[in-house]
């Protein structure tokens, strides 16, 4: 059992999203197990991408994941990391495949729709900076 932090950008957001794609991962039988509609900060943007601090992108990235709320949650199962990587799609939305959540809805890397975590040592990191231990069910 692994558990995953997701975040449905604000690009996902303001496109009414959020419901889509949480059908997405519980018809696959993932299962929600924290939710909440969030407007992050600043310095919670910048730990949450801390690794990419220092490239071109990084102050784009900051101010658009600070732009708007996002629904983060923490979503739980078997290989529940690369279960909900595989159903994101690639990072460019150009090299996802049809039928992947980016596939689908994305046109740009840097608006890309939604984020999950990387690797275990990654969602460990990212869900603390966004839940407590309460409230993940
Ligand atoms: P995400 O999965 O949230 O993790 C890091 C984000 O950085 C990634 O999605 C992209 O939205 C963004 N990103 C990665 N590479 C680039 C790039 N070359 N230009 C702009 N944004 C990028």
């Amino acid at each position: 059992m692994q558990q995953t932090l997701v975040l449905v950008k604000p690009d996902g957001v303001k496109k009414n999203l959020i419901g889509e794609i949480i059908a997405r991962f519980e018809r696959r039988g993932l299962k929600v197990s924290a939710l909440k509609l969030v407007k992050i900060t600043e310095e919670q943007a910048k730990y949450h991408y801390a690794e990419h601090e220092g490239k071109p992108f990084f102050g784009e990235l900051v101010e658009f994941i600070t732009s708007g709320p996002v629904a983060a949650m923490v979503i739980s199962g078997e290989n529940a990391i690369k279960a909900v990587r595989g159903q994101m799609g690639a990072t460019n939305p150009l090299d996802s495949v049809p039928g992947s959540i980016r596939g689908d809805y994305a046109l740009t890397i840097g608006e890309n729709i939604v984020h999950g975590s990387d690797s275990e040592e990654s969602a460990a990191r990212e869900i603390k900076n966004f839940f407590k231990a309460e409230e993940i069910y």
